[in-house]
């Protein structure tokens, strides 16, 4: 029996040795402290999470030419993903087939064939083994597709962000992301060629469990408390409630801003209702970072009424777009979070550039790229560590084993104040916990599966 089966086997077979009662463990408006802190529930999301359900990797901007890959992981299995000497792209497991050691050690590059570092069996990024050394040795036909790299069953973009799931039995990606594909769509179309490409990172490992993170992700109660320095500095030159995310100070519920659940743990946090609909209303909104007097003057004096229309694209977009379990949009970053250890996570922000398409003045995309990275600087430095000093203490709080239950019953139970759509989405006013109480629905529902999981090899 496998510990996934052993914490999950039903009372009637195995003779009835379930570790966990997953309904008592995730109940309507709160949680039991071992889904954060328990290994073996750690274990089986590695399995039944980021396996059983459509996981982001990466953007296809990071892998544009044939032979180009990058090394990212699916839960904790190592990946090379790559985009063959065909175009196509795979999520290769990055383990070599004759004795397991790691095959491709760099973190990316170009290259149509990968040498193991050990005894120097050699793979096409197709998978495929080309040849070992001194075949004479071997007796057995080493073409034998065995021998050939284990790879992700199903990898699926959409629009440039690449997901894979083990599970033979998910929807189809474009069924799976569902109503928030097109929020996405949202995100991107406001770009020149509704497009971007990711540059570089911020890079975070806090000592806390992932979901902490995804808890966080649609979380609008505690902006005005926990970065209350950050509105603070934000907001120092530009009077009160000016800039940033000013508007989750005094009574955040009443602000046009809300929260959408969009159905299979994926939601929104939709802040752009509180801005002003005119160009350069997002621009506004943008706190102070080095250079902006500069580039705004020089973009008055070279585009006249288009500068501030420009210079919105330099702005953050003020969304939290969520995918469960581990993708963000927000601002203009990709965040992921990668579980390390069941108290260890990677929290990591893409920073991301427009293209140049041809709409733009050539010279302005240079700039807005330029200013894009001051602006995605801000918030990681400022506000993620306030966030992941959350997430330890958290981690911390829960190693007490008495005092069971995480509470999630923000707007729980209060007739007419979450809404049900004919599409099916759930909005709440921006503090509502109602995300949480959704995302776990779907956590339970993974937890309790068993997913069709496969890998696949080359023929
Ligand atoms: S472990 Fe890769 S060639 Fe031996
Ligand atoms: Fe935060």
């Amino acid at each position: 029996m496998t510990a996934l089966e052993k914490i999950n086997a039903p009372p009637t077979r195995l003779g009835g040795t379930a570790l966990y009662d997953w309904d008592y463990l995730v109940q309507d408006d709160r949680a039991h402290r071992l889904i954060y802190t328990d290994p073996a529930i750690f274990e089986a999301e590695m399995t039944n999470i980021f396996g059983g359900t459509w996981t982001y990797l990466a953007h296809e901007s990071e892998i544009p030419n044939d032979n180009d890959f990058i090394t990212r992981r699916l839960g904790l299995r190592p990946l090379v993903i790559v985009r063959d000497s065909n175009g196509k792209i795979r999520a290769l497991y990055n383990r070599c087939t004759h004795r397991g050691t790691t095959l491709c050690r760099w973190d990316k590059g170009n290259t149509k064939s990968f040498q193991c570092p050990y005894h120097g069996w050699n793979f096409l990024n197709t998978g495929k083994l080309r040849g070992v050394p001194w075949p004479e040795g071997y007796a057995e036909d080493m073409r034998d597709p065995k021998y050939n790299i284990a790879q992700v069953p199903r990898v699926e973009s959409y629009r440039g962000f690449i997901f894979a799931t083990l599970n033979m039995d998910a929807l189809p990606l474009i069924e799976h992301l569902g109503p928030i594909a097109k929020i996405i769509d949202e995100w991107l179309d406001r770009n020149p060629g509704g497009k971007v490409v990711v540059c570089e990172a911020n890079r975070f490992r806090y000592k806390g469990n992932w979901k902490l993170a995804y808890d966080n992700s649609c979380d609008g109660y505690h902006v005005a408390y926990s970065h209350r320095s950050l509105l603070e500095t934000e907001n120092r030159f530009a009077g009160e409630n000016a800039k940033g995310m000013a508007y989750y100070r005094n009574s955040p519920d009443t602000q046009p801003m809300y929260m959408r659940y969009t159905g299979h743990g994926n939601h929104f946090k939709d802040k752009r209702p509180n801005l002003e609909k005119r160009p350069g209303g997002l621009w506004a909104l943008e706190s102070a970072h080095p250079g902006m007097e500069h580039y705004e003057a020089e973009f008055i004096r070279r585009y006249g009424d288009r500068a501030f229309a420009l210079l919105d694209l330099a702005g953050s977009e003020p969304v939290n777009i969520n995918v469960f379990p581990n993708f963000s949009l927000l601002g203009n970053h990709i965040q992921v979070f990668e579980p390390v250890g069941v108290e260890e996570t990677n929290a990591i922000w893409y920073g991301t550039m427009i293209v140049d398409d041809g709409s733009v003045p050539t010279d302005a995309v240079t700039d807005i790229n330029a200013l894009r990275m001051r602006t995605q600087e801000g918030f990681p430095n400022f506000g993620e560590v306030d966030d992941i000093a959350n997430f330890e203490q958290i981690q911390r709080g829960l190693i007490a084993p008495e005092d069971e239950w995480v509470y999630m019953n923000r707007g729980f139970g209060i007739p007419d104040r979450i809404k049900t759509h004919d599409d099916g989405t759930i909005t709440a006013p921006a503090t509502d916990e109602a995300f949480m109480r959704e995302h776990f629905k779907e956590w339970k529902r993974l937890m309790k599966a068993r997913p069709n999981l496969a890998i696949q090899r080359e023929p």
